[in-house]
């Protein structure tokens, strides 16, 4: 959520900091702004509109070398100038930026109005900086910690005061990186505002505070005992974060799905005994499994759906009951999970603290965790026990589209993974699987050069819709879900996705001429009964848009419009409808004209509950 992004070395610090915040625009926000030393003066610049507004009214050129930066996301206040970061105390001395939530703002707020501290804003993060300035005596980073020993909450801040050269960073519940260049330091709550400066980055964790300056850094816990962290090298390049001709970054990166599932194959299969090979799954050996008794996977939103879609995976080949949960539920209802459960979190970005929390509530219950995760060292990533990184690259564009696919495809290795260990899956069906598996980047390939056309035509006529409908069955009913998500998320479309059959008891109701109803409807995926449901829906005036097997020419007497995809395994086949879900989404969003990569109310990671 939000972004932040701070500097301080030897270079104008503007440039860099309304750089880092173009970078982090992707994550969603709703104002920005700067704080700067000049002259030993703290200027603020804030704007309730973008990042180039901003820009607007700043001198680039300004002489100063320290800074901090935000993109807000509202959660306390409505998106406007004066409840945008950063915040200052009411004497200006003391600057703060602040991701995430002090739940306890209001009774802060009552004490230090009690000492004469006044406010301007409706934010609790202004509270914070008031308590800060509340307990400021000369040392920044002392009085800092004295504030957060109050607060309820989380927080990753960056904190700036007028009289030194020097910034104090701090981490409970949302991401801070430190990037190490020569003589000069970057903070952001995100790499991808950082990489092009620097590849060396600390990430710090939850309970850490860093103090900034000329001389270097040095990082404490709360209790301010030195920590020695290690630099991390970071993999991401700049090319893999710029649109590179794309009119946006989703269409890249649904493009790019062909090539990050290569990525996410590369290295860890064996091709001479057919067998995967993930390094850090050690653990799960005959006995270990002998004793597992089923499987809880947690996530939101995408990731939630490619939860359920593995779970007709394991279930079928791994014969392991799995329970999939929206980690936001899982974490509040006193969850059954003990020492033989193994509890897999899914999550593109890593920081989504829904499914953290969740992560967290499985731990202290003691299962075993594994991480399905994008992001290179996120915080889900260095929580759980074990995990597999998903190498779809970084995704910039909001909807989550090649992270689906490549979460998808770790799960896949997951289970063949498994299948070796016990014996459950065959020699030869291990071959059978990864040889569909290494298909599918061609096929890929050549299904959106096929269809594009066909989706474009559909969204020309659909773009007036008020609603649509998805269904789906099987292992592909999670897949319509995604779609009705997907096209919710960047045109604005009312969308629901139901497993097919369930139309009948409920949204039946709804079809009319004004309803496209999206049907999958491969070949041996219950296809006579998707059919039927088809008939229904025809039945009552709807319209029908198909995505059907290659071949299938039947499909075409009972629908509108047919999308046709590659004839493969039926439990590979929502890999293909996937993509058909995206375009459709895209190409929909696109001639509304609305903000694709960032759609409205949204953001990348969603930091807060
Ligand atoms: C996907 O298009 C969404 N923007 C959203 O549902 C997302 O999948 C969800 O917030 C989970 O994020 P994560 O995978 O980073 O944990
Ligand atoms: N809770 C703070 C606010 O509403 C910070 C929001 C954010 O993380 O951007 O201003």
């Amino acid at each position: 959520m939000c972004g932040i992004i701070g500097y301080l070395g030897r270079r104008k610090v503007l440039p860099i900091l309304i750089n880092g915040l173009l970078r982090l625009e992707y994550r969603g926000y709703d104002s920005c702004g700067v704080s700067f030393l000049y002259n030993d003066d703290l200027i603020t610049v804030k704007t309730k509109g973008k990042v180039l507004e901003l820009k607007e009214k700043l001198d680039l050129l300004t002489e100063s070398t320290i800074g901090i930066a935000h993109t807000r996301w509202a959660t306390h206040g409505i998106p406007s100038e004066v409840n945008s970061h950063p915040h200052t105390d009411f004497l200006n001395n003391i600057s703060l930026v602040h991701n995430g939530i002090i739940e306890n703002y209001e009774s802060l707020k009552k004490f230090l109005q009690t000492k004469n501290i006044t406010f301007r804003s409706d934010t609790d993060s202004e509270v914070l900086v008031g308590l800060i300035f509340y307990f400021y005596k000369g040392d920044l980073k002392e009085a800092v910690l004295k504030a957060i020993s109050q607060v309820v909450g989380t927080f990753g801040i960056l904190v700036l005061s007028k009289n030194k050269r020097e910034i104090v960073v701090a981490r409970k519940g949302s991401p801070v990186v430190l990037g190490i260049g020569e003589d000069e330091y970057f903070i952001a709550s995100d790499t991808s505002a950082i990489i092009e400066y620097t590849k060396d980055v600390i990430y710090l964790n939850d309970g850490e505070i860093a103090l900034i300056n000329d001389q270097g850094y040095y990082i404490t816990d709360f209790n301010n005992e030195i920590i020695d962290k290690d630099i991390d090298t970071l993999s991401v390049t700049l090319d893999q974060i710029e649109k590179q001709g794309y009119k946006h970054f989703m269409l890249k990166e649904i493009y790019e799905q062909k090539d990050v599932i290569k990525n996410a194959l590369a290295g860890r299969i064996d091709l001479k005994s057919n067998s995967v090979i993930l390094g850090g799954l050690d653990f799960i050996n005959f006995e270990y499994l002998e004793k597992l008794k089923r499987i809880v996977i947690l996530a939101c939103g995408t990731s939630w759906h490619c939860a359920l879609v593995s779970k007709f995976i394991i279930e079928k080949y791994l014969k392991i009951p799995v329970e999939v949960d929206y980690a936001s539920e899982f974490r509040y209802r006193d969850p059954l999970v003990d020492q033989d459960t193994l509890v897999i979190v899914i999550s593109q970005s890593g920081e989504t603290a829904d499914t953290l929390a969740a992560l967290r509530e499985a731990k202290e219950k003691n299962a075993k965790t594994l991480g399905i995760v994008n992001v290179v060292g996120s915080t889900i990533a260095r929580e759980v026990s074990c995990g597999i990184y998903t190498r779809a690259g970084p995704e910039i564009g909001v909807a989550s589209t090649k992270a689906f696919t490549n979460q998808l495809i770790s799960m896949w290795l997951f289970v063949l993974y498994v299948g070796q260990k016990n014996n459950l899956i065959s020699i030869e069906d291990r071959l059978k699987i990864i040889k569909n598996l290494s298909s599918l980047p061609e096929i890929i390939f050549e299904e959106i050069n096929n269809s594009v056309e066909e989706v474009k035509k559909i969204a020309e006529n659909f773009k007036n819709s008020k609603n649509f409908l998805y269904l789906g069955r099987g292992i592909n009913y999670p897949i319509a879900l995604e779609g009705a998500l997907k096209l919710k998320e960047i045109s604005y479309i009312h969308a629901e996705g139901y497993p097919a059959a369930e139309m009948k008891h409920g949204p039946i109701a709804l079809i009319d001429k004004d309803m496209p109803c999206v049907f999958i409807v491969n070949k041996n995926n219950n296809y006579e009964k998707v059919i039927s449901n088809i008939n229904e829906v025809k039945a009552r005036g709807g319209v029908v848009i198909s995505i059907a097997t290659k071949g299938d020419v039947d499909i075409l007497k009972i629908s509108d419009y047919v999308i046709y995809v590659e004839d493969i395994d039926n439990d590979l086949t929502p890999f293909l409808n996937l993509v058909i879900m995206q375009l459709i989404a895209y190409f929909i969003s696109d001639l509304k004209g609305c903000e694709i990569d960032k759609p409205r109310n949204l953001a990348k990671s969603v930091t807060v509950e």
